[in-house]
């Protein structure tokens, strides 16, 4: 039997609707929202508006896109046999808008909900590709707000086996790029800077943190003192060098930890997720170390490592299947445990 899910992502800054069919990925519109970007950081409040704004036209364009033959939405709406919605863990009010909308088009088409932990999808994004890890495999998923290692047994049996115990890596990313006085989100800006900069200009520490959890404030501290005792002048001389160091710091932080994750699980195929996963120097970083450890590495297409619908589509695809429904009771959460 043929499966069509519909899923709505709303967590955080970006709207996006995606269909998938039988696993098969149709369409992922993504709306990203520009108006945080003089605030330095999301604003929850003006986050909920721009997804009531956003929520209907991605929904229409994500459904267009995945059937252009049909000429009458409500004949494509009757081909929908789900519809799936982050529920946790995110922003409470854009969280909201998400799930009241996917509630109500589940109600009016009489089909089942389905409910996602976004972490969880992140993971389950390396499935989309025709190129997928078996299980079991680890997984890197790094956000604005959270850094973890996740030992995946099957779709939906995976377990946090290392994790950040204070900043997320996102979050290392964009404070640093705020200390180096670039916009929010800096992450991207970092990126593109460290391309033209020296990974060893400024050495900054690494934390000692034991077991496979990660520490992310000491750099941020060690950037903001090393920024201190410079000119305006220098910071902005140097800022590819700056730049380009402290992304070198990062993913060493990182990809140590991987490391010793394959090392203590001995499951070799690894990939990577989450925002920080789109990083072109933790993308090739990662694939070199696979190369040289001998590890499979798997890394998702841009599209699907920052936030979207088609990874809630895929992971709604499996608890499809596993007949892991939700109630039309069910509420989001700002915080999950999974
Ligand atoms: O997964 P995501 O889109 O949203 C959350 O669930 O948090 O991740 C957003 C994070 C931000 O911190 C952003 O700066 C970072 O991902 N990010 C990057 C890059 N693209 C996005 N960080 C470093 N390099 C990038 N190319
Ligand atoms: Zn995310």
């Amino acid at each position: 039997m043929s499966v069509t899910i519909l899923a709505i992502e709303s967590s955080c800054d970006e709207t996006s609707a995606s269909v998938c069919r039988d696993g098969v990925i149709l369409s992922n519109r993504i709306a990203n929202q520009t108006v945080h970007e003089k605030y330095g950081g999301v604003v929850p409040e003006l986050a909920s508006r721009a997804h009531m704004q956003n929520i209907v036209p991605v929904v229409h364009t994500a459904l267009r896109e995945a059937f252009p033959l049909a000429s009458d939405p409500v004949e494509i709406l009757q081909t929908i046999d789900a519809i799936a919605f982050t529920q946790s863990p995110g922003l409470i009010g854009s969280l909201l808008v998400g799930t009241q909308f996917a509630k109500s088009l589940a109600l009016s088409l009489q089909v089942p909900l389905i409910a996602v932990h976004h972490m969880q999808a992140h993971v389950l994004a390396n499935l989309i590709a025709e190129e997928r890890p078996e299980f079991p495999f680890l997984c890197l998923t790094v956000s604005g707000g959270h850094t973890q290692i996740v030992l995946a047994r099957s779709p939906l049996d995976l377990e946090v086996i290392g994790q950040t115990i204070d900043d997320a890596a996102g979050e290392a990313f964009d404070k640093s790029a705020k200390l180096l006085g670039l916009p929010y989100p800096g992450g991207p800006l970092i990126d593109k800077y460290a391309k033209e900069g020296n990974p060893h200009a400024f050495p900054f520490a690494e934390p000692q943190i034991p077991g496979l959890d990660f520490s992310f404030s000491g750099l941020k501290t060690s950037v903001r003192y090393f920024l201190q005792k410079q000119t305006p002048e220098f910071i902005q001389e140097k800022r590819n060098d700056l730049c380009a160091s402290v992304q070198h710091t990062i993913i060493q932080i990182l990809l140590k930890k991987v490391k010793k994750a394959v090392r203590q699980t001995g499951v070799n195929k690894v990939c990577i997720a989450g925002g920080v996963s789109a990083n072109s120097g933790l993308r090739k970083s990662l694939q070199e170390m696979g190369e040289a450890q001998g590890w499979q590495t798997f890394i998702p297409a841009f599209e699907y490592c920052t936030d979207n619908a088609a990874m809630i589509a895929i992971t709604a695809y499996y608890k499809y299947h596993a007949g892991q429904f939700a109630g039309l009771e069910a509420s989001p959460s700002a915080r999950a445990e999974w």
